[in-house]
């Protein structure tokens, strides 16, 4: 019997998975009813536990060196046009000082697998900011290290992490990423931050090279296992100077359908409308929001190196002040009648 698309959304709803057909129709689907139940449920699903409120976690950028070489990603090793930087601990206070007084009350240090940041470096970073701000969230979004090291720093106060798998499929992972890196450890990393009780952050591109209905079926179904507090996801933004520039980019259209049906999979994950999403569309975090995501990062990086973390191309934001963002967004989400609001935002 051939199920209406009501019936499919409620039962991907009841049973918190989707199964590979139901999967490929609301990707490909036209059916402009279909995906607007799609979103009205994945909407309504965030409200229910999030209410109207948006989270803003202020992302500090510190450092574009980076030791690997992923065939997608503009600060790769062997991208020689880079302009590398790396923040000193001083610069780093700042933002987070500055990001203080805007009201952000979780800050995310991202970066390169940069080897300068030793776990002695790291640890000493956190403790500070952890000091200095002991009612705000720190999340860490350095890349794969050992137990121990993560263990390290968790000891020294970082709440939370984010590693995107990238991909669940080893064939996939493989076709993104030279020989040296393993899908196998990047899982394992997972668990092991998971285990040491930080929050947890996976994720991967929508449209990456590669990119099939199955192995997003694999993803879906690696973040119904890891349950994890955050997934993040983004349309794949070609880099002029990686292997992957001439690659097609992931489109909005697919991106939100994603969001929709993370969701409704995970009713109480933390799901960013991401910068890249803002990147490929003038309106594309709020409509990430409108989707069923509830959360937005502000760039809080000094605006001098701004323009010097290129994952991909066209970033936006690149020119604006900490506190431009800030209210940028702010009045983003009011305009969709949204709140964003100070707090650590925690996963509920
Ligand atoms: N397009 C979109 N996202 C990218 N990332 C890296 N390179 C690109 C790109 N070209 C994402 C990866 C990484 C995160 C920090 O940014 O998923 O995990
Ligand atoms: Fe950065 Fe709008 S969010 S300028």
């Amino acid at each position: 019997m051939q199920q209406t698309a009501r019936e499919m959304i409620q039962e991907i709803k009841c049973r918190r998975d989707i199964s590979i057909e139901q999967l490929e129709y609301l990707l490909t689907t036209e059916n402009k009813d279909c995906l607007e139940m799609l979103r009205e449920e994945a909407v309504q699903t965030a409200q229910k536990i999030y209410g109207n409120q948006v989270f803003i976690r202020g992302l500090i950028e510190f450092t574009n060196y980076c030791k690997n070489d992923c065939y997608y990603c503009g600060i790769r090793r062997s991208n020689h046009c880079a302009d590398r930087y790396r923040l000193t601990k001083e610069e780093i206070l700042s933002c987070t000082d500055t990001g203080y007084k805007l009201g952000f009350r979780t800050f995310v240090l991202q970066g390169g697998e940069d080897p300068y940041f030793t776990d002695e470096r790291i640890c000493e970073l956190v403790s500070e900011i952890r000091q200095k701000h002991p009612d705000c969230a720190i999340t860490l979004s350095i890349g794969e290290k050992s137990k121990e090291s993560y263990q390290r720093y968790f000891d020294a106060g970082a709440d939370r992490y984010l590693l995107r798998h990238e991909t669940a499929n080893g064939t996939h992972y493989r076709r993104l990423h030279p020989d040296e890196l393993s899908l196998e450890h990047r899982k394992q990393c997972l668990w092991d931050l998971k285990e040491i009780g930080y929050q947890v952050g996976c994720g991967f591109m929508v449209g990456s090279p590669g990119q099939t209905t199955e192995t997003l079926y694999e993803d879906l179904q690696f973040i119904r296992k890891l349950m994890p507090h955050m997934v993040g996801i983004g349309p794949f933004i070609p880099q002029k100077d990686t292997p992957f520039a001439r690659e097609p980019a992931g489109t909005m259209e697919q991106t939100l359908r994603l969001l929709s049906i993370i969701r409704l999979i995970h009713p109480h994950v933390l799901l960013p409308a991401t910068t890249a999403l803002g990147t490929i569309h003038p309106k594309g975090r709020e409509l990430g929001i409108q989707s069923g995501a509830n959360v937005v990062m502000p760039n809080l990086s000094p605006v001098d190196v701004r323009d010097k973390y290129k994952l991909y191309d066209n970033k936006i934001c690149t020119g604006d002040e900490a506190a431009e963002c800030r209210f940028c967004m702010e009045n983003r989400m009011k305009s969709i009648g949204y709140q964003v609001v100070v707090s650590r935002g925690d996963y509920i």
